[in-house]
């Protein structure tokens, strides 16, 4: 049965793995895992199956100056491949979203490449528009 809950610790590799998958590099997470974990400006959710954690999604919470109000961005949402299209980042993306009406965000921003088509169809049904374009400066 699926079942969704708070990251700890623990999650790291499975967090890892499922991150590792999409961006097509390992690294050393465990700092930035921890980190993570331990600010309270970030909700980071699993999603668990008979025991095993098989997708998360993550969200930051921001002072926006300009708007002078609180403001999110999803920094990630993944779901194992082989069970995908059974309405797991549909789940987690309401849990996401019932957390940032709890913390007061008025809207939450999400990045997606413009070919990824599986999550632009999931933020559209979710009620997501095309407000901009993404920039990026890569410093390395
Ligand atoms: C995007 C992703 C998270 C979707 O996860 P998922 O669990 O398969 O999505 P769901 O089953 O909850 O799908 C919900 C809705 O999203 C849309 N959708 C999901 N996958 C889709 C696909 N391959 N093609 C078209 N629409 C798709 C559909 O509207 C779907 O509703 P429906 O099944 O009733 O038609 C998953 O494909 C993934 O992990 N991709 C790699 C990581 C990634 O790209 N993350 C997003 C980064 S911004």
């Amino acid at each position: 049965m699926l079942a969704l809950r708070k990251a700890d610790a623990c999650d790291c590799a499975a967090v890892a793995e499922l991150a590792t998958a999409i961006v097509g590099f390992d690294a050393d997470r465990r700092a930035c895992f921890d980190t993570t974990l331990a600010s309270p400006d970030h909700d980071v959710i699993v999603a668990e199956l008979d025991g095993a954690v098989i997708g998360y999604a993550h969200l930051m919470t921001y002072q926006d100056l300009t708007h002078g109000a609180l403001a999110g961005e999803l920094l990630g949402l993944v779901v194992r491949e082989d069970l995908r299209r059974r309405g797991i980042a549909r789940t987690l993306m309401g849990e996401i979203i019932r957390l940032a009406r709890q913390r007061g965000i008025g809207e939450f921003h999400i990045n997606t490449e413009e070919d990824n088509e599986a999550a632009k169809a999931l933020y559209a049904s979710l009620g997501a528009e095309v407000v901009g374009v993404q920039m990026e400066i890569d410093l390395e």
